[in-house]
């Protein structure tokens, strides 16, 4: 596991988007694991400069994000669907069938879980960007006794539900469930990098890189990985 500590947030944000740009132009067919959440915005917004600045293409990239909110469609402003949409793939030149996410809405979710795990196998990722929830959850995979290797329905723990209300108008508002790709499915990917900014995620970064792997804790599975990038803020780093 690499671990480089930043002191500035443009510098990580340039970091990790430099990272998924050399990927891209050395495989433009690449296939990209995506995370939504506040700690990509910065990055995304440095890949889209660079391809304002034809540095980079995204024609023939595919992208795969990790979860999906139950029951808010990709119209609705809080899907994870429509982040990314005005986030990043509105912005570069992606296919409009070269990116996915779960479907919320899906009238079976068993059935689209299915899907989206066959989808994973089709499009094996090549860099997976990962943040970290405060409860240590990677995706949607909340901490638990047991954790799912494929795509599944999750309900979302409490701690999750209100750091999440912020982005809503109201806590009564955050959907109570989601679906997520497992961690069996970001495991596989062949390079992962987890990024991390703020105090209140300090103690969460010691535990999950540094502490015993568990369930309980769902990003100390990422010590398993043979690679693994962790892009820290000074706050967030500062326990290890
Ligand atoms: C959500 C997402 C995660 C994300 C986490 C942290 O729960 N499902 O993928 O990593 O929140 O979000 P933030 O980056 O806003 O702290």
């Amino acid at each position: 596991m690499q671990i480089i500590h930043f002191n500035d947030w443009e510098l990580l944000d340039a970091y990790a988007a430099q990272t998924i740009i050399n990927k891209i132009q050395e495989k433009p067919d690449a296939v990209l694991g995506l995370a939504t959440g506040s700690t990509p915005l910065g990055i995304y917004a440095k890949i889209i400069e660079a391809y304002r600045s034809k540095e980079v293409s995204f024609a023939k990239t595919t992208t795969v994000n990790l979860d999906e909110y139950v029951g808010l469609s990709a119209e609705h402003e809080q899907s994870y669907a429509y982040y990314m949409k005005r986030h990043l793939f509105s912005h570069i030149d992606i296919l409009g069938d070269h990116y996915h996410l779960p479907n919320g809405l899906a009238d079976n979710l068993e059935a689209e879980c299915d899907r989206y795990d066959q989808l994973l196998e089709q499009n094996p990722i090549d860099i997976q960007l990962l943040g970290l929830g405060h409860n240590g959850h990677i995706g949607f995979n909340e901490p638990d006794t047991k954790l799912s290797a494929g795509t599944h329905a999750v309900q979302l723990k409490a701690e999750t539900l209100e750091a999440n209300a912020r982005f809503f108008e109201s806590a009564a508002e955050v959907p109570k469930m989601a679906l997520t790709m497992g961690v069996g499915s970001i495991l596989k990917a062949h390079t992962i990098i987890l990024v991390v900014r703020g105090a209140d995620k300090a103690e969460i970064v010691k535990q999950a890189l540094t502490g015993p792997i568990t369930t309980d804790i769902p990003a100390s599975l990422l010590q398993t990985h043979p690679r693994v990038i962790v892009l820290l803020d000074r706050e967030a780093g500062r326990k290890l």
